[in-house]
């Protein structure tokens, strides 16, 4: 099975030298690796120059936010234009970090909107804090959805990427249900074919919260899911590279 894997470095690594380390190992693991597409989220600070080491076509790379206005006062901010003038080709959007720092579902949507029209791939997250059987978690999650992809028209909906990450599975133990996975996949997509029609069904939807090399494959079987967001394993070039390698099509 085809695979994406999102490499989100987070505020890691310390040095631009260990960086660099870091993504030779990742490059390599993804040259070598057959059907897997990784996406590579440096610190800001480091794109433009990991970006000049590349040559070839398997791997990419994302911005790990952005601001939704090209320029302005906004001491401290990084641009979506300024992220596609140093080749990013995507933009994380509404990481649960970021949310849980202030950004809204309505910063998400107009994120997503600035993302679409800098011709990148806006990868919008979402995913509840916790889950109470009641079932309420569902609800949470059409919120995100609807208010995220409220500018989207209904033609270009598929061009944005969801990462769904509970937040309670993000820098834990181990992953969710792959089964659990795959009811919310259907839920997420099923939410967007009733706000933006059929093409709702061919959203590309990713995991994250986890994963690493033990539990990827088994994940990307069952979890109706077309790759991942990797936080803690894809910063460490060993247990980075099994990952992708795990994902490789035999
Ligand atoms: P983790 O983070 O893989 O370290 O759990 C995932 C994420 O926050 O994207």
């Amino acid at each position: 099975m085809k695979s994406i894997v999102v490499a989100n470095w987070k505020m890691h690594p310390a040095t631009f030298k260990e960086a660099k380390q870091l993504f030779e190992a990742t490059k390599k693991a993804a040259e070598k690796a057959k059907g897997v597409s990784v996406i590579v989220a440096p610190p800001a600070i480091y794109l433009r120059e990991i970006v000049k080491l590349y040559k070839g076509r398997r791997v990419a790379f994302a911005m790990q936010d952005g601001n939704a206005e090209a320029v302005g006062a906004c001491t401290g901010e990084i641009s979506i234009a300024q992220g596609k003038d140093s080749k990013a080709g995507y933009v994380i959007i509404a990481h649960a970090e970021r949310r849980s720092m202030g950004e809204t579902n309505d910063g998400a949507r107009r994120k997503v909107s600035a993302a679409l029209n800098s011709k990148m791939t806006p990868v919008l997250c979402v995913g509840e804090a916790s889950r109470d059987g009641t079932g309420e978690h569902f609800n949470f999650i059409k919120e995100q959805l609807r208010i995220g992809l409220a500018d989207v028209t209904a033609p270009k909906v598929s061009q944005v990427i969801i990462a769904y990450e509970p937040v309670w599975a993000i820098g834990a133990t181990r992953p969710m249900e792959a089964h659990d996975m795959h009811e919310m996949a259907i839920f997420i997509r099923k939410s967007i074919v009733e706000t933006h029609g059929k093409d709702g069904m061919n959203m590309k939807i990713l995991y994250g919260g986890s994963i690493d090399e033990t539990n990827a494959a088994g994940m990307l079987r069952d979890g109706d899911i077309a790759g991942f967001l990797v936080g803690r394993a894809s910063t460490e070039a060993t247990k980075c590279a099994a990952l992708i390698h795990s994902l490789s099509e035999a």
